[in-house]
């Protein structure tokens, strides 16, 4: 008979076969749980010491000996035992063999399955709080790089081909806004996640009477989960979060992808800090982005997660089904993998050092300033259609001289249309260009003060 006999072996009549045990073991990953085991098997002791189910001393007993089960796991000291299934199992074990009978008391009025539902839950809540923190990082830094670039001009693209002025800045907070909206979502996710399971038991509660407001209010959860049979298989709050990670990827991914382009040398709006590059082991000029292509590529892994979680759910009749072990390491490396990212990120951005030059000079080659010469003629009367003709004309004679629609002369504008005036030049700059969109959510650099200034507010 092997080691599992007193968890659940005793109706077996033969050992589990070798490769069938490693094969449904969770230990290698959930032993990450432990922590969130510890408490939760601390809250739901004390429960029944409250309700009579469980002695004073037992309850002295099972804190005493969790405690230094606690050390031991800390201290690296804590020796895993697949025999042992899982993290609840090793724990359970490791605390009989301390405390004796009161050990065995524990698991009084639950099982695993409202047990590991609640593990995940506590583990995903701090996670959560830590990528939280992780987005407010990355936001600190790029509200840094939209004040300091406030002005700093470059050319907006649209089909990637430059299509009017916009400031660094601006393009900056744009990335702020998509990391608010994920700042949000993750905070609405949390609302859901944190729902104590406990009271379930297996799947249809449980005979004692156990008192789950008080595990709820010992464990900091907002609520019960109201039915036992759905507290026991949920793990929408883990899809939910998946789906919320996969959008942060989705905008690091982009914002990854900028960084790639900017940073080549037929942009060169931007530098990287050499500790986020690598070099070529060949190519002695090299300077490779290594970790925004990384981030670009680690949205595929945090994607492919979502898509496993879905699946995973997707044919299971209630309520608990060993499928659900399935949970973890797809939830794990979520959380790993974007925490890691966003991490790097606010790093990574702080060490942006920008080309203003460079981002200049493209935003005059491009003929950004064509907009504004439009909406002039519009001001001065002429149909837009009409305005967008003659503008589009001119663009094509200042492409066949190769020169910018600033450098045409009076006499060359005005062959366009008789309306140009001496004023046109005004409008013809980038930053007259720049000044003209003043309105809130607008580029001019009055905007993106006032924008950085209210983000500040609302993150602070
Ligand atoms: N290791 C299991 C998991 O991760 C714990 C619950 C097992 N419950 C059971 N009845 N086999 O889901």
């Amino acid at each position: 008979m092997d080691k599992n006999s007193g968890a659940w072996s005793g109706r077996f009549s033969e050992p589990v076969d070798e490769l069938v045990k490693r094969y449904t073991a969770s230990i290698p990953f959930d032993y990450r749980l432990a922590e969130f085991d510890i408490k939760g098997s601390l809250a739901h002791a004390r429960m029944l010491a409250h309700v009579g189910v469980l002695s004073a001393e037992d309850l002295a007993a099972i804190e005493r000996g969790m405690a230094g089960i606690l050390d031991e796991i800390r201290a690296g000291r804590f020796e895993w035992s697949l025999d042992l299934e899982d993290v609840h199992l090793n724990i359970e074990r490791a605390l009989t063999n301390k405390i004796g009978d009161a050990g065995k008391r524990l698991h009084t009025g639950r099982s695993r399955n409202d047990q590991v539902a609640t593990d995940v839950r506590l583990y995903l809540r701090d996670a959560i709080d830590r990528i939280q923190a992780g987005i407010r990082a990355c936001q600190m830094s790029l509200l840094d790089l939209a004040e300091a670039h406030a002005a700093t001009v470059m050319p907006g693209f649209t089909h990637l081909q430059v299509a009017q002025p916009v400031t660094f800045g601006h393009h900056m907070l744009a990335y702020f806004e998509m990391l608010a909206r994920d700042h949000a979502r993750l905070a609405d996710c949390r609302k859901r996640v944190n729902r104590l399971p406990l009271g379930a038991a297996a799947l249809a509660g449980t005979s004692y009477p156990i008192d789950r407001e008080f595990v709820a209010r010992e464990l900091g959860f907002d609520g019960v989960c109201g039915n036992s049979l759905d507290a026991v298989s949920d793990r929408d709050f883990a899809i939910e979060f998946a789906a919320a990670a996969s959008l942060v990827m989705v905008h690091l991914s982009r914002l990854s992808e900028e960084l790639i382009l900017w940073m080549s040398p037929r942009f060169g709006f931007i530098d990287l800090a050499d500790r986020f590059c690598t070099g070529s082991s060949i190519m002695p000029q090299k300077k490779n982005p290594d970790v925004p292509e990384l981030v670009r590529g680690k949205t595929g892994r945090v994607f492919g997660h979502l898509m496993g979680l879905l699946t995973l759910m997707k044919g299971q009749p209630l309520a608990y089904n060993k499928d659900n072990q399935e949970d973890k390491e797809p939830l794990f490396d979520t959380v790993d993998t974007l925490a890691d990212t966003l991490t790097i990120y606010a790093d990574m951005l702080k060490g942006v050092k920008v080309k203003p030059e460079a981002m200049r000079r493209a935003a005059t080659e491009g003929f950004s300033t064509a907009t504004d010469l439009a909406d002039y003629l519009v001001k001065k009367g002429l149909p837009f259609r009409d305005a967008h003709e003659a503008v589009a004309r001119a663009v094509r004679a200042a492409e066949t001289r190769g020169c910018d629609l600033a450098e045409l002369s009076l006499a060359e504008l005005q062959a366009f249309s008789p309306l140009v005036d001496e004023d046109v030049f005004a409008v013809l700059t980038l930053e007259g260009s720049l000044a003209a969109r003043n309105h809130i959510g607008g580029t001019a650099p009055e905007q993106v003060r006032a924008a950085v200034a209210r983000a500040r507010a609302a993150i602070a």
